[in-house]
């Protein structure tokens, strides 16, 4: 049996602080944040505003633009790593929200978890629920999987430039509008690391970012290996001489905690996915450079980062491939598309791909593309960490999803945050009410309660 991805919706607060006012204040570069890591606006949450709301949001549109009713869904998952009680599950919250529209124990037939792990547990969901789909358990009813997650840093650090918050959620089924999942190929790698983490009670996570990001390379390329293996054993993809996997891949998705991100990952895989092709000695010719290899054996992250020479050459080498017409060919016909959401709303730790490949659809058909029979590569990443590589084909139906696609009208008209305010929301400073912006057909958090018997219960309201 099939599965996929039958419709797509996003929520995004209306809430943004601007890379340019960011870098004013906090003595940065602005080349540095629009080009060194595209980064041009990050949306902000208000006071009244969390994942759980984002969540609700976001399956309220999809439901609405679908005329599903609550016995449509058969399954409710939540992803996120932004987690606010360590027992009582995320989608518990977004059927309480769901209810108070759609009427009370309306979703009382439905399943679900909230799932955790960084930035890849919204691709186990969909994996899982796709899986629930293929055994027949699904009896006509649609999966909802929701990835939703407010990314926050410590104040000036450096992982501050690369926040944001959203919401997005994936509707499957057996026969989908949009997007049919290829079978028995998802791959994955784990591995026990630190390069991110949230401890108990801590709002912010401790990272290290060069490390995370290198380490995240290493993971997908992994996974991208155990994928080649199972694509080529079941026959789905058939190479020839001097061909690489990615030359059938018409369009990659990537995680991307900022947008430059996906760039950075793309090159990584081409290099180690072109180095045994005639193509590559061409473009070594090109460059005028041979590739670099670090001096220490060892191979692990740490020996790697700190080999100084290593690292100063292999970034020469790397912005030098970059630059060649065949990288570029690759780049703005596979992937430039699916970063353009990102830049302009920021990162969204597990909804981040889906950004991506909400955005690549948007601005691909704009072009005029036919998307129809195209197979989509999802390279997903999730500190801790494990990747995972699966991929999809773009099914007949599929326009009646993409044509009303409008990233700007969807998010609605956005409000600039002062640094000052922005500042006293991130640092908690202001009351759930004290929010910046009216909501209308929203839901939104009225009350956290604080005294002991019921202390962290939360009540949201349908805002008419
Ligand atoms: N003008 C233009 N580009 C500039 C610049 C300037 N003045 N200054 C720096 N840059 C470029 C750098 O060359 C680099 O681009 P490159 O990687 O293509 O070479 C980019 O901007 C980032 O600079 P870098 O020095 O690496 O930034 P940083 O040390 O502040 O760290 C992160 C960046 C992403 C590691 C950091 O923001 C972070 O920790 N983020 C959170 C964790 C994360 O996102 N992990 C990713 C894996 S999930």
């Amino acid at each position: 049996m099939t599965a996929g991805i039958d419709d797509i919706s996003i929520y995004i607060p209306r809430l943004f602080i601007s890379a340019s006012d960011f870098a004013y204040a906090r003595g940065l570069d602005i080349q540095k944040l629009e080009n060194g890591l595209g980064i041009s606006k990050m949306a902000m949450v208000d006071t009244n505003q969390d994942p759980a709301c984002l969540a609700a949001n976001a399956c309220l549109k999809i439901m609405q633009k679908n005329n599903l009713s609550p016995k449509d869904i058969g399954r409710l998952y939540i992803a996120t790593e932004s987690s606010f009680d360590e027992s009582k599950a995320m989608n518990s919250y977004v059927i309480g929200m769901l209810e108070q529209v759609y009427g009370n124990e309306s979703f009382e037939h439905c399943g679900g978890i909230e799932c955790k792990f960084a930035c890849v547990s919204g691709s186990y969901a969909l994996y899982d629920n796709s899986n629930w789909i293929r055994a027949g358990e699904a009896e006509g009813k649609y999966a909802l999987v929701v990835v939703s997650d407010i990314a926050k840093y410590d104040l000036r650090s450096s992982g501050e430039v690369t926040q944001g918050a959203g919401a997005i959620a994936m509707l499957l089924n057996d026969q989908p509008r949009l997007l049919q999942f290829d079978p028995k190929v998802t791959s994955t790698s784990i591995k026990n690391e630190y390069d991110f983490y949230r401890p108990f009670g801590k709002e912010t996570p401790i990272v290290h970012g060069q490390y995370s990001n290198l380490l995240y390379l290493i993971q997908v390329k992994k996974a991208l290996s155990t994928y080649k293996k199972k694509v080529f054993a079941n026959g789905l993809i058939k190479l020839k001489h001097d061909e690489t996997i990615l030359d059938y891949i018409d369009y990659l998705n990537m995680h991307l905690p900022y947008s430059n991100m996906g760039k950075k990952a793309l090159a990584y895989l081409l290099r180690h996915e072109w180095r045994n092709l005639s193509r590559w000695t061409n473009i070594i010719k090109k460059i005028k450079m041979q590739e670099p290899t670090p001096q220490n054996v060892k191979g692990t992250i740490e020996s790697v980062l700190a080999d100084s020479d290593f690292m100063k050459n292999d970034h020469i080498f790397t912005k030098l491939f970059v630059n060649t017409r065949e990288f570029q060919d690759v780049y703005e016909s596979k992937l430039a598309s699916s970063l353009i959401a990102s830049k302009i709303i920021g990162n969204l730790y597990t909804a981040s791909l889906y950004l991506g490949f909400r955005s690549s659809l948007e601005f691909e058909f704009q072009k005029g593309v036919d998307l129809a029979d195209k197979r989509i590569g999802f390279g997903s990443y999730g500190s801790g960490s494990s990747a995972m590589i699966f991929s999809g084909v773009i099914q007949p139906e599929y326009k009646q999803i993409v044509k009303d696609m409008n990233l700007e009208m969807e998010i609605g008209k956005r409000k600039k945050l002062s640094l000052e305010e922005y500042e006293e929301i991130h640092e908690n400073k202001r009351n759930v009410d004290e929010n910046i912006l009216d909501s209308k057909k929203e839901f939104i958090l009225i009350d956290v309660k604080t005294k002991n018997e019921n202390h962290g219960k939360r009540t949201y309201k349908f805002n008419e």
